[in-house]
């Protein structure tokens, strides 16, 4: 994670004592080394190498295809760009879940061949022995809980999870025993604000929401649903920075009219 003279400043301890502080912590997606570099220079305090990749950047509809390969490429992409956030990779789909030995050689190759900092794996008791065995070889892991996409076959629906007693009693429950485990921090996904205060209250650990209302200890967003390039994906809980469609838009047409028209390249931009 460091070595003498580059030592990272976002560390899986200075979360937990931002938590203690009340100090938010800013996390965002990215997956490749450009937007990571600027990211980071943003002051971000975690990236996300999310499994969303799946859908911004490869377009599938879910995120099960994404393999563990195409995972550690865009990993080791956002690591060759930062310096200050801490970098978690999604573990993806059929990775982890299972069979805690497979779990561990998975997250031990994400650790290895992308050098990022941590893993985030999606569930609660039906994962615990896997987060258990990872955590035994001192890989940091991130948990998820709520709307955990990966098992979007078994919910059948994006809408809001947890709003009746039973599942929100056992979101709790689960939240509890990664704590438990030894994860670091949690995210929670679309869920009640009422539930995720009573989570983020009850637990030590920083909890990190998306649709989780405001009483979390930090935040997430998929860079391109904030940024404006999937005008299609609009929740309640998304707020857009950027129309940034709309901007790559005008200046693509601009290039095409350009070309056409022999406009560019124009006497300065030639050799
Ligand atoms: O893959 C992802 O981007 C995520 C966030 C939605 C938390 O898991």
């Amino acid at each position: 994670m460091s070595i003498e003279g580059k030592e990272r400043v976002l560390t899986t301890r200075k979360l937990l004592s931002m938590k203690m502080k009340g100090e938010k912590i800013a996390m965002l997606t990215a997956y490749d080394y450009t937007s990571a570099r600027i990211v980071d220079q943003a002051g971000i305090d975690i990236i996300l190498v999310g499994d969303s990749a799946a859908n911004v950047m490869a377009g599938h509809e879910t995120t099960l295809p994404i393999t563990i390969d195409q995972m550690i490429y865009h990993a080791q992409s956002v690591m060759r760009a930062v310096k200050n956030p801490l970098v978690v990779v999604d573990m993806p789909f059929g990775t982890y879940q299972g069979n805690s030995k497979m779990a561990l050689s998975n997250a031990v190759r994400i650790m290895k061949e992308s050098e990022a900092d941590a893993v985030k794996v999606e569930g609660g008791s039906e994962v615990l022995e896997s987060v258990q065995r990872i955590l035994s070889a001192g890989i940091p892991v991130m948990g998820h809980l709520g709307l955990t996409p990966q098992s979007i076959h078994k919910f059948g629906t994006y809408s809001v999870r947890a709003k009746e007693e039973a599942e929100a009693n056992k979101l709790l429950e689960d939240a509890l025993a990664l704590e438990e485990a030894g994860c670091f921090a949690l995210v929670l996904e679309k869920i009640p604000a009422t539930l995720g205060k009573r989570v983020a209250e009850t637990l030590r650990i920083p909890v990190i929401g998306i649709g989780a209302g405001r009483y979390v200890d930090g935040q997430v967003l998929v860079m391109h649903d904030m940024l404006g390039l999937t005008q299609e994906f609009s929740p309640r809980f998304l707020r857009r920075y950027h129309n940034l469609q709309e901007e790559y838009l005008k200046a693509f047409h601009q290039y095409v009219e350009d070309v056409k028209s022999g406009d560019f390249p124009n006497e300065q931009e030639q050799y």
